[in-house]
């Protein structure tokens, strides 16, 4: 068996089965580079614990370049099967080399959904699903939108490897506070291309953050800092802009704001388990049990109304359910010990 992650959010969430797969099947752990800053690979390597067996170290998103570095390697170790997480570019690359070489595919993270085409992981996500034998479901709601797809692949609903993940680290994290961080604050992450990228949603997210009256935390991903580079945006003055951070220190800027502002997926899941409001600045979402719960809310860049409103109407929000379950590590690797004999 072998497992093929590519970024940071796949290193995080993958923290708590690799060595549980390890210690059951005979297991390969691939990486396939597509994060590759310090900050955005190898501080969440380091600091979670595990190593991969092999590092393509590719260094760009490109599916068919991922996916050809993959091949060769995968040939010569000839799998049964490829475990593969989520929908980014690398998930669909290791889905197409798995498929090159008659690997089965089993998906961890299937049928999330954001209803909507143009969101560039939900094709992906889509395909992976329809090609897998196997096909974890990181909530009930995911499992339904996959048997009303009528996908052929067996699902099974486990909840979320991040739930594993993040409740034991918060556990250990101690809250150091730290010079730059004040008192009292929203957390803030952006990183989709329908902002990151658009100057015109970023001078919205930047005309409604001014109006907050809260200071803003804000560890800007690579793709944005590009982003408010090339078109010279400038952040108001409450956000507090610093680097990337690792999973504990990011767990303690989670425990200790007053609300979250995303439009991170990862984060939207953290923000749940950990009872903090949520609210994610797009016009849709892939994670529909945390609005269900209304845990979390949309706020698109376009809308007219005030986010400071909003804010304070989700920090009377309170929250009292974990969509995501639990053991979630365990108990998915107790149904492939029984699929996989
Ligand atoms: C990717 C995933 C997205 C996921 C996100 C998690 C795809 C299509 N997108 O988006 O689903 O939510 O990761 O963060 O797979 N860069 C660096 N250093 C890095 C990584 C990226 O500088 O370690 C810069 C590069 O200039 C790169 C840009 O960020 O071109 C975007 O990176 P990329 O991996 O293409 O997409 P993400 O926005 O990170
Ligand atoms: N994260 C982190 N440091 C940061 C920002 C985010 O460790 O500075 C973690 C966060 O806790 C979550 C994951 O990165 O687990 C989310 O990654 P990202 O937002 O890049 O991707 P997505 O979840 O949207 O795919």
């Amino acid at each position: 068996m072998l497992t093929v992650a590519g970024t940071r959010p796949e290193i995080i969430k993958l923290a708590d089965i690799i060595p549980l797969l390890s210690r059951n099947f005979e297991h390969v752990f691939v990486y396939t580079g597509q994060h590759y800053s310090p900050n955005m690979k190898d501080i969440f390597f380091d600091d979670l614990g595990i190593m991969p067996d092999y590092d393509f170290k590719c260094n760009v998103s490109d599916i068919s370049t991922l996916k050809e570095r993959m091949v060769p390697t995968l040939q010569q170790i000839n799998p049964e099967y490829v475990i593969v997480y989520g929908d980014t570019n690398s998930s669909m690359a290791a889905a197409l080399a798995a498929e090159q070489i008659n690997s089965k595919i089993i998906h961890i993270e299937a049928g999330v959904r954001d209803f909507d085409y143009a969101v560039p992981e939900e094709p992906l996500r889509i395909k992976i699903d329809e090609m897998s034998k196997y096909l974890f479901a990181p909530s009930q709601f995911c499992a339904t939108v996959l048997t009303y797809e009528n996908i052929s692949g067996r699902i099974f609903f486990t909840g979320n490897l991040i739930s594993d993940v993040c409740r034991r680290l918060s556990k250990n994290s101690k809250n150091i506070p730290k010079d730059d961080i004040p008192e009292e604050y929203l957390l803030l992450t952006i990183h989709r291309p329908e902002n990151a990228d658009n100057p015109h949603n970023l001078k919205l997210l930047c005309s409604h953050l001014k109006n907050v009256q809260y200071k803003v935390v804000f560890p800007v991903h690579p793709r944005t800092k590009q982003g408010l580079l090339r078109h010279n945006i400038q952040l108001p003055s409450n956000v507090i802009t610093i680097e990337p951070v690792g999973y504990a220190d990011f767990l303690n800027l989670l425990k200790g704001c007053r609300l979250v502002l995303t439009d991170s997926g990862g984060v939207q899941e953290e923000a749940v388990i950990l009872r903090k409001p949520c609210i994610t600045l797009r016009h849709t979402s892939a994670r529909w049990e945390t609005i269900l719960l209304r845990a979390n809310i949309l706020f698109p860049p376009d809308r007219e109304d005030s986010l400071q409103d909003i804010v304070e109407t989700m920090l009377a929000t309170k929250i009292n359910r974990n969509p995501y379950g639990e053991d979630v590590a365990i108990k998915t690797v107790e149904i492939l010990k029984e699929l996989i004999v």
